[in-house]
């Protein structure tokens, strides 16, 4: 089944960009919606001025031929009336008249109807302000971007300088406010978040990051329906746990952990440890066994339909490092312990450098998480469970700092990486999230 996905947002939000790049990295179609309304306002503009009427627009919208081109470098190339426009519709003056030809319900009913006709049963990622609302309403993927005004001039300021366009930061952030209002307040179809759409909030983060942080939630998802006997398991053992061991999950924020991929870093007592983080944690997950574990028969069954990752623990392979951190990278969450081994007492040991070292390597998203009570139900070296309540504490995601370790070795490195994990998971432990 095609798979489209909506990218929509302020001007200057970046999610150009993103959508480009995305686009180019799953091997979907990209559209550029917002150059075809700049298309149109060019004709408008060279037609009928700026001082434009309805029925001017009538005209323009029934006498134009628009076709749209993929273009590796440059995403999209936008043919007007059989002449290439891409160019000519960034400059100043289209961008002081396209809000308000956008705005008219001829120009709207146009392209939305081609916007449909070019997505229809194709990998697509459509970027825009109306898509995840209007276009594509249900497209499997909505992304909203957002970034605060200064940046995004400074960001469209730079990229004019950098196309030879004469123009002042001031102008550009002028422009983009009225741009903001215009979009924001018009009677048809209102640039707004969709109600499920997923906010990335550019501000702070790299191109880089934000296309990671995309691309990863994208790749879980569809890996996440692809493991439909994982989410029967899952069910099944929770409604276990919470009618004998009274579960109780307590979230710090539950929306941000709601999308989440990459590393979940828990403390370890206990063999029932990764059922508890997997059954407390929203997001399908992937765990590391050990190699001897796949032997008998009946952990084979068993294990067939988990998504594992099967280690030497003592001796991990440069291809089994690969493995993991390609499937960190590829958007698969993945449960690590810190502490290397089970705690042989319930308190939470010394960090181990292992869970770091995947940290380092992988660069990804780490969650916090902190389980009360599986020691006292199955201790090391206990064969039988003893009732007892499980507590689990779902922090909230953070980046590792590298610029922290600077000057330090790797393995250095690798330990400071997990001892941050496990002071973050005592300080759960402490506060326990309230
Ligand atoms: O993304 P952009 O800056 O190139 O968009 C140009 C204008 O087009 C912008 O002012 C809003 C409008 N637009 C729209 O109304 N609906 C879309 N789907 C895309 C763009």
């Amino acid at each position: 089944m095609a798979v489209s996905v909506a990218i929509d947002g302020y001007s200057g939000s970046g999610k150009s960009t993103l959508a480009k790049q995305l686009a180019k990295k799953i091997g979907y179609l990209y559209l550029d919606t917002g150059a075809m309304y700049r298309a149109i306002a060019l004709k408008v503009l060279e037609t009928a001025g700026t001082d434009f009427s309805v029925s001017d627009i009538s005209k323009i919208v029934r006498s134009t031929t628009l076709t749209i081109e993929q273009n590796d470098s440059s995403g999209n190339r936008i043919i007007l009336d059989g002449k290439d426009v891409s160019d000519r519709i960034r400059e100043p003056d289209v961008a002081g008249i396209v809000s308000p030809v956008a705005a008219q319900p001829q120009v709207r009913l146009f392209l939305v109807s081609l916007q449909r006709k070019i997505a229809r049963g194709k990998n697509v990622v459509l970027e825009g302000r109306d898509i995840g609302t209007v276009v594509l309403p249900r497209a499997a993927f909505k992304f909203f971007v957002t970034a605060d005004i200064n940046e995004r001039a400074r960001r469209r300021f730079l990229e004019l300088q950098e196309k030879g366009i004469k123009s002042s930061l001031d102008d550009v952030k002028k422009n983009l406010a009225e741009r903001d209002h215009i979009d924001t307040t018009r009677e048809t179809s209102p640039l707004r978040k969709a109600n499920d759409a997923i906010e990335i909030d550019s501000t702070n983060l790299t191109q880089e990051e934000q296309l990671n942080t995309v691309y990863r939630i994208i790749r879980k998802s569809l890996w996440e329906k692809s493991i439909p006997v994982y989410w029967l398991y899952r069910g099944i053992v929770r409604i276990v746990v919470k009618l004998f061991f009274g579960l109780e999950i307590h979230y710090q924020n539950f929306e941000a952990v709601r999308h989440f991929s990459g590393l979940v870093a828990s403390n370890h007592c206990s063999n029932i440890d990764p059922p508890a983080v997997g059954i407390s944690v929203p997001f399908g997950m992937c765990y590391f066994a050990k190699e001897e574990l796949n032997t008998n028969f009946i952990m084979k069954l068993i294990f067939k339909k988990i998504p594992m990752l099967w280690v030497n623990r003592d001796n991990p392979t440069p291809a089994s490092i690969k493995q993991t951190i390609d499937a960190l990278q590829d958007g698969r969450p993945l449960l690590v312990f810190p502490e290397g081994t089970r705690s042989p007492d319930g308190t939470i040991q010394q960090a181990k450098p292992g869970a770091g070292m995947i940290a380092c390597k992988a660069m990804v998203p780490i969650l916090p998480v902190y389980v009360e009570g599986t020691y006292d139900i199955l201790p090391k070296g206990a064969s039988m469970p003893k009732f007892h309540k499980v507590r689990v504490y779902v922090g909230t995601p953070y980046k590792l700092e590298t610029s922290s370790f600077s000057g330090k070795s790797k393995k250095e490195t690798y330990q400071l990486a997990s001892a941050e994990m496990i002071e973050r998971i005592i300080a759960i432990k402490n506060n326990k999230l309230r």
